[in-house]
């Protein structure tokens, strides 16, 4: 059942990996029925979106979908799509990208979202945004009523520049902390040579158009995870086998 929604359901918890892996999976596969012969599409990044390469890859090696190209948001997608299939494209051999499935960390009823979870929101944004149509991938944990309670912002900062932004960062109201590898001893280090900051806003984010601009125009931001206005739907997965399109 596909169900329109004017306000999104408050995400219920779901404690069971297993279970949260099924609704990715089947969120996963309802994105790549959108997909039509021929389109050039953009592939996001994360384990959501790492289901939909997979499943992408199934129908083109069945031949149910001809000359569909690939644009990777990372290194983790291009790679993905190569395994499964998917023939890839540089973002610059193309001027327009059809569809875009897209994972997110965040969504709230207007369809601003925050990523960044994977470490890819500068390459993920410049994909979504220019792709004629953004679709977002979530479970129903992910639906909040207001962005950053509590999923701390990533920003994508370069590494001279990270004292400045951390200060500047607290300036605007944030606690941020430079996001380190698990079991690494240093900080993570994105495709692009960055540096992740994750940003706590302990009083929610009340105004994300306003943050997003305010976190960019910081000298030494590459990209924050904030996407306001880019999502064009959002197909949710809930633990009761509904899909929910916000
Ligand atoms: C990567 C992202 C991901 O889309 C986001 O973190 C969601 O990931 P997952 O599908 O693994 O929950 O923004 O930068």
């Amino acid at each position: 059942t596909v169900k329109a929604l004017a306000a999104p359901a408050q995400a219920a918890p779901v404690s069971d990996p297993v279970l949260q892996e099924a609704l990715k999976r089947a969120v996963a596969k309802k994105a790549v029925e959108l997909v039509k012969p021929g389109m050039i599409v953009g592939l996001g990044t994360g384990s959501t979106s790492s289901m939909a390469i997979e499943e992408l890859g199934k129908l083109i090696s069945k031949g149910k979908l001809k000359d569909v190209i690939g644009v990777p948001t990372s290194y983790q997608s291009r790679v993905l799509a190569r395994q499964f299939g998917v023939k890839t494209v540089d973002l610059n051999d193309v001027n327009h990208i059809d569809l875009a499935f897209d994972g997110a960390d965040e969504v709230e009823a207007s369809m601003n979202l925050i990523k960044g979870g994977g470490a890819a929101h500068t390459m993920e944004k410049v994909v979504d945004n220019m792709s004629g149509k953004c679709v977002i991938l979530v479970d129903q944990t992910k639906v909040v009523s207001e962005l950053g309670l509590s999923f701390p912002l990533p920003v994508e900062v370069l590494p001279y520049a990270i004292s400045p932004v951390l200060r500047s960062l607290v300036a605007l109201g944030g606690v941020p902390e430079i996001r380190s590898a698990l079991r690494k001893d240093g900080p993570v280090i994105t495709d692009l040579g960055n540096m992740v900051v994750d940003v706590r806003f302990p009083e929610g984010i009340k105004d994300p158009a306003a943050l997003e601009c305010s976190i960019n125009m910081i000298p030494g931001v590459v990209e924050n995870g904030l996407f306001i206005g880019i999502a064009d739907s959002v197909l949710v997965a809930t633990h009761d086998g509904e899909e929910i399109t916000i």
